[in-house]
Formats: structure tokens, sequence, C-alpha cells
């Protein structure tokens, strides 16, 4: 969750460093650093803040030098203070070390260091390595590395940067991510690709067991036996546009107004419009094994597992098999009762969260087909699951995931159609759904022109304390991903729950003070959403409903309501849902809230 960016080659490093970790920010921001090696020997400037302080400290005390690396840190190990920020030395300050990820025995590894004389500056996990680097046995640098890592147990993507040799990287990945870049007058390691797309769009992604030695001429892989291992290198398909702001103010309303072109781009080639299917080129599901799949299991966190409540919605409707929404985390560690003919489903727009990934892990273990829809191409999820459907919707740099739900929610609608249609779904039937997905789309541009309205409706509410979000059926896991936008941005305590829920114990908070948002679109349940209205209103709740253009006026029962375009009920939460993320948005700007960056929070959570 933290990011990490190295650079060696014939330029000065810092500029490069500084803004590889403006672009990594979004992971972590309570902390940063870097290290450059020169004539100096190794040099280190970090502090407890964002990079723009840590720019300002470099201007006051400069490092000079053409190699050199950088992170920006969420706190897990040790709270977010200068001797705790990366990166990290040892005893002499002769090497430092940035690392993402968790080293589960450094409690036992710490006390041998100190007994052996060590001397920590910190509270963190990461010190414990360059320390244990500083004793390692060897002549060069990886060697030392090789031989430091069989000691640790737990996670890490780290880099390492030595006075000895001091236009040398070494890189390694165990189970959080790293990245090479191949530029042309250098070599870059990042745990995220948006850190060198300014530079290059060649990237070499390391396996969990990998070392890399970087220079400035190359680079090579070892595994932990030295042995070279050879890597593909592949293509960045992202623009640099796409990591940019491009006049917008916040990375979030940018993603937001994006969402017909990202969900376009979900759709790309995909449709058959004579067949009435869908084409899934890296799904992998041979015919018998989609006819022999008798349950699908769908395991996400945060938005992602909003999408896979809608999915189990979506699958179950359009394809008759039984379908589960999973929390990943609590997934991981229940024994699953080993059905066979069982589907399991990563969702994950960054395809690196920790629990989504061991959830799985774990039903592969148990036996599962699994695959993955995932937003990050070469992401570990996506390279694990054994086929998938890669979002397409571009980089999403603002902590509050938007553009990948409803991405989510698009691709999961094309894997219904797709297996729909394999188990018996009417052609006529999947020829109307196909064009139901085609025009979503240009609905998403229009449900989009509400914004401005949205924008006046958030002064309204933008004093609230607490806030209840309601829908049913497809629409309940919208009303919760509208409660976790305006919480997780906003601060602002929300909740969601299925509308006739309410009766049972919401009811109870329900005062002139409550704003209740009641996702409630034209569909099957919507005339029991309006009687669950009624209850709010006969209890003096402040009712703001998203309904479907020709809907009806709910005026009198209602203080506003949103209309967004009418659509087939089962792709409607594409659509309910933007109105609660432009809600959530211009609350959290009323507020004078860091929208991009919220408190505590991180874009990829790759700790437990
Ligand atoms: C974090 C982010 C959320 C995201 C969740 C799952 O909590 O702040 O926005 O929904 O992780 O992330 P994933 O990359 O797996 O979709």
């Amino acid at each position: 969750m933290c990011g990490i960016v190295g650079y060696v080659g014939s330029r000065p490093a810092v500029p490069i460093l500084l803004q590889g970790l403006v672009r990594l920010e979004y992971r972590g921001y309570d902390s940063a650093g870097v290290a450059v090696t020169g004539a100096r020997g190794v040099e280190v400037r970090k502090l407890a803040g964002r990079v723009p302080a840590l720019a300002s400290l470099l201007g006051a005390t400069p490092v000079a030098g053409t190699c050199g690396i950088a992170h920006t840190r969420w706190a897990t190990h040790g709270a977010p203070t200068q001797v705790n920020a990366h990166p990290h030395g040892d005893c002499g300050g002769a090497l430092a070390v940035v690392h993402n990820g968790i080293i589960e025995n450094a409690d036992v590894l710490r006390p041998q260091l100190e007994r052996a004389g060590h001397e920590f500056a910190g509270e963190t996990d990461t010190e414990v390595l360059a320390h244990l680097i500083e004793d390692a046995p060897g002549e060069t640098l990886e060697d030392r590395v090789i031989a430091a890592l069989a000691h640790v147990e737990g996670t890490y993507g780290l880099a390492v940067v030595s006075a000895a040799e001091p236009d040398k990287i070494v890189v390694a990945r165990q189970g959080s991510p790293v990245l090479l870049g191949i530029g042309e007058h250098g070599m870059f390691v990042a745990s995220d690709a948006s850190a060198v797309l300014e530079h290059t769009r060649s990237v070499v992604y390391l396996d969990d067991g990998d070392i890399a030695v970087l220079r400035p001429e190359g680079y090579h892989v070892l595994d932990d036996e030295s042995h070279v291992r050879v890597r593909e290198v592949a293509d960045l398909a992202w623009d640099l546009e796409a990591i940019e702001l491009g006049g917008h103010e916040h990375f979030m309303l940018k993603e937001i107004l994006e969402q017909a072109e990202t969900t376009r781009g979900t759709l790309r080639g995909r449709l058959l419009f004579d067949e009435g299917t869908a084409r899934l080129n890296g799904l992998n599901l041979p015919r018998d094994a989609a006819a022999a799949v008798q349950r699908i299991v769908l395991l996400g966190c945060g938005t992602s597992w909003h999408a896979a409540l809608a999915g189990r919605e979506i699958l179950e409707s359009l394809t008759g098999i039984p379908a589960y929404a999973e929390y990943a985390s609590e997934f991981r560690y229940r024994r699953m009762a080993p059905l066979p003919g069982t589907l399991a489903i990563a969702i994950s727009q960054s395809g690196e969260t920790a629990d989504t990934l061991e959830a799985m892990r774990a039903a592969r273990a148990a036996g599962c087909r699994v695959l993955g829809i995932v937003n990050v191409v070469g992401s570990t999820i996506a390279r694990e699951a054994q086929g998938g459907i890669y979002l397409h919707a571009g980089p999403e740099i603002g902590v509050a995931s938007t553009k990948a739900f409803t991405s989510q929610v698009v691709a999961l609608a094309l894997l219904g159609l797709y297996l729909g249609r394999q188990r018996g779904m009417p052609a006529d039937e999947g020829r109307e759904l196909v064009c139901h997905l085609a025009a979503l789309p240009g609905l998403v541009t229009h449900a989009l022109a509400i914004e401005p309205e949205v924008r006046v409706l958030a002064e309204r509410y933008a004093d609230a304390r607490n806030a209840l979000y309601m829908g049913r059926g497809v629409n309940f896991p919208v009303a919760l991903e509208g409660a976790l936008k305006l919480k997780e941005i906003s601060y602002i305590h929300a909740e969601g729950y299925p509308a006739a829920e309410m009766k049972h114990g919401p009811i109870a908070l329900i005062d002139e003070n409550m704003p209740v948002f009641v996702v409630a679109p034209k569909d099957p349940v919507y005339p029991k959403v309006v009687s669950n209205m009624q209850e709010v209103k006969a209890r003096g709740g402040r009712i703001v409903a998203i309904t479907t253009e020709g809907n009806g006026d709910l005026r009198g029962l209602v203080d506003h309501q949103l209309r967004v375009p009418a659509v087939t009920p089962l792709l409607s939460p594409v659509l309910t849902v933007i109105p609660l993320q432009l809600l959530a948005y211009h609350i959290a700007v009323l507020r004078g809230c860091d929208v991009d960056k919220p408190r505590n929070l991180a874009k990829s959570v790759t700790v437990e």
C-alpha cells in the first residue's frame, strides 16, 4: 500500500524520484523519503508528511547522484514519524532499503540483531531488513540481499542501494508487486506502473522469489540461488494523460466523469450482436467447464465487494446458477465445503488487494476454478487467476473507487450474458441484452448531466452528521456503495441497508435531521421501495430518491428526486450509483476534505 520508485542511470535521480513519488502518493501518503548514492555515500532525506514537504526538504538540503530509491508510506508497523519513514539504513548508513509488505518475523529477528550490537532508529519491520543485509555474507549487494532474505518470513517488494556499489539497485519481490522499467537513459523500479509511465512503456513484472539487479545500462533477474531467470518484457497500455488531472480539481471527479468512456472500454470488442452473446477471449473457460459450473462465489473487498453483491444478482438472474458474494477477508479463513463445479471470481480494481488474493488462493486450493475481474493488467490477481476479464477502465487514482465499480458491473453483466447463453438463455433475450449493454455508455453520459443539480443539493446535506442509504435487489449494493463513498471521503457516518430491513432497527434513527438516500429505479420492487419511503416520511425523515426517468413524480413524499435514464433493471446500478458518487464528492469538497487522499485510507491494501 506504500509506493516504491527507484532510478539508476545517467540523469540526476532526485527529480525523477520526486516525480515518481507524486504519481504514487495515492497509494499511501503519511510519510515520504529518498536515498541517493553519490560522492558522499548513501544520503537519506525523509519526513512525516507528503511529497511536497519532502521536495522542500530536498530544496533546502539537496542530495546529488544518479542512483536512488524513494518511498511514500501508509503506516502499518510504527507510527507515521520521521524515524519510521523509509528509506531505512543500517548501523553505518552504508546502505538504504525501501520496502512494501510486512516482515512477519521482525519481532524475532530484531532482538537477535540487537544482541549482536545493531542499533535501531525506529520501530518498523523494514529496518530489520537493512541490518540483516548489513551482516549478510557475500561479495556483491545482490549476494548479500539473497543471503539476508533467507532469514525473512513475510511479504516484500523492496529496493536496496549501497555506498559500496553506487551504480546499482537490488530489488526483490515476495508477495508485494514490483516492476522494472527499461528506459533510454537508465533503469527504473516501481511498485506501480504509474511511477514509470513518463519515462518508458517497456516493463518487466517480477514474480515472487525474483531478485533483480539494476545498473544504468541494463538489468538481470536472479532466483534465490543466483541463477539467472528470464522475464518477459511487457508494454504498458496506459497513456500519460490517464494519470494526470487534465484540468480537473480531483482525480475522483475526473474518474466519475470518465465513466461513459470507461464503461465503453469494458465493452469494446466484446459484444456479438448477431449471436446475442459476449466475446470474452481471456476467460479461459471452455464450453464443458462452463457447462459444469454449479455455483459461483464472488470475492472482493470494499467497492469491489459491492460489485460482487450486484454481480450475485446479475449472474444468478442471467444464468440460473446459484451465486454468492463473500467478503474476501472472511472467506480466506473459512473452510469452504469443497463442492464440485464451483467457479470463484476475484474482483479487484488493483489486482493486488491482499485479502482478495488470498481468498482466491484458498478457493483454488479448495478445488475451484478461479477467474479474475481486474483492472490493472499484469497485477498479481490477474496473473494468478486461471482466466478472467480485464476492465480496461484505465488507471484509477482517486482512493475512493468510482469508475472501477461501474466497469465491474458491466464486466459481470458480460459474464452473465456469456454463461447465460450457454445455459439456455434464448438468442433473442441475448440480443436484447447486447443492445442494452451497447446503449449503456450513452446513458452514462446522460446520467452524468445531473452533476450541477447534485452540486447544489450537496450544500443542503454537507453539514449532516449521519446518513442512511437504502435500496433493494441489485440496487441494495448501490446503497452500500453510496454510504461507503460518503463515509470514506467526507467522514460523515453513513450506513447502507436493504430498504425493507429498515423496520428492523434503523427506523429508530429517523428524525428530521436524518437524510435518507433511497435508490429506487423503475424495477419490479419499485412499489415496495415507495412504501419503504412512506415509512421514512411518516417519521419526519428527509428523503432524496434516486429514480429513473418516467418513474412518476414523488413530490410530497420526497424532498428531492434525482433522475437517471431508464434502463433494464439488472444494469441499473451503473446509472443509479452516479448521483451518489457525485453527491459524496461535492459534500466532501464543501467540507474541505482531501478528496483524493482521505485520512487513514489507501488505494491498494496489500496487507491483511
Ligand atoms: C481499498 C480502497 C477501496 C477499494 C478496496 C478494494 O479499501 O480504498 O476503494 O474498493 O481497497 O480494492 P481493489 O483494488 O481490490 O478493488
